[in-house]
């Protein structure tokens, strides 16, 4: 029996604020369709800050709040599809950055906004057998370079920014986690480096409601695992992709709507970043409290999904 336990969290975002307003200057829109849609009032778009920016502030204030130093770092991953460069990875940058031990595990990985949950899960099987007892997980994303600003349907939703966690593990604790995907290459993708500017594409309709099924369903199997009921449950923190899906959520578990925690309003859609800066916030607020049962749930490009029910 093992489980990861959170022991730090921390989130940056660029600090330039794009609110709907802006955006109905630049495609036909407005704050009242786009509000009322998703949930989003504003976003943060990079100007001048890098994803690696953004990860290194989120990660520093993590590793503050965890009370740890670098030095005790064993793993570092990143979860992120929108890499400031292909070559070297975000992770293997923050090495320097951050001053990690030179034999620590550093490498990204691409699970879309599942990204911090299958870092969490990686990292947490990584040190089972590491010298050192932490890990650093990360979602990070400066979205805003893949988004075609003529294309209403994504440059809405989306926005920028970076959330962290010092993990350990806990060989006392349990926890239920779940991961899966389709092969879906049509619903959202990215075409990747190349000539042309490579945006976010999305056929928004089938990933709505591929989301409101799936989330649904990972949690009534989490719960199924776990041997309790959501009212057990004291938070719940999905992917914050749109208002909309958690509603829908919360209708068909007939859950207490103040159970799933909702930040999109000023944040937007940041991908692999959303969870952990809602962690982030949480814990910062005092709203997350040792022993607390936090389940976790992640959707996106794939179509990939994970959950995690876990004690905080
Ligand atoms: O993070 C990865 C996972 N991603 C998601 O979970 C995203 C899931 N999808 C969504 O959130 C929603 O599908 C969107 C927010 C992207 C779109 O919302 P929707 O309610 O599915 O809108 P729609 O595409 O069905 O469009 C409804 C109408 C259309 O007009 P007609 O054809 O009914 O006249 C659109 O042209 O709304 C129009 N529309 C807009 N109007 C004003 C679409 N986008 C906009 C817009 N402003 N930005």
């Amino acid at each position: 029996m093992s489980a990861p336990r959170f022991l730090g969290t921390g989130r940056c975002v660029p600090d330039r604020v794009v609110t709907n307003d802006e955006l109905s200057e630049i495609v036909e829109t407005s704050d009242e369709w786009i509000y009322s849609r998703t949930g989003v009032h504003s976003r943060h778009f990079a100007t001048h800050e890098s994803g690696l920016d953004l990860a290194e502030g989120a990660a520093r204030q993590a590793i503050e709040r965890a009370g740890i130093s670098p030095e005790d770092i064993a793993v570092c991953l990143v979860g992120t599809c929108s890499p400031d460069r292909a070559s070297p990875s975000t992770a293997c940058r923050l090495q320097l950055r951050l001053g990690l031990p030179e034999d620590t595990i550093c490498y990204d990985l691409n699970a879309a906004c599942a990204g911090f949950l299958y870092g969490v899960r990686t990292a947490h099987a990584l040190l089972a057998d590491t010298s050192r007892p932490y890990a650093l997980v990360i979602g990070v994303e400066v979205l805003s370079r893949m988004l075609d600003m003529q294309d209403r349907n994504t440059c809405i939703i989306f926005g920028d920014g970076a959330g962290a966690a010092v993990i350990r593990r806990d060989e006392e604790a349990s926890w239920k986690c779940e991961f899966g995907t389709r092969g879906n290459e049509t619903a959202i993708w990215v075409q990747g480096p190349g000539p042309e500017p490579s945006f976010i594409h999305m056929d928004g309709k089938p990933v709505f409601r591929f989301a409101i099924d799936v989330v649904e369903k990972c949690i009534r199997r989490l719960l199924a695992a776990e041997g309790c009921t959501l009212d057990e449950v004291d938070l719940v923190v999905c992917h914050q992709a749109n208002a909309r899906i958690i509603d829908h959520v919360v209708k068909k578990l007939r859950a207490r709507p103040e159970q799933f925690f909702k930040n999109m309003e000023t944040y937007g859609n940041t991908s692999a970043a959303s969870i952990p800066i809602a962690l982030a916030e949480l814990d910062a607020s005092g709203a997350l409290k040792p022993g607390m049962r936090v389940l976790c749930v992640g959707f996106g490009s794939g179509l990939t999904w994970a959950g995690m029910l876990f004690r905080w």
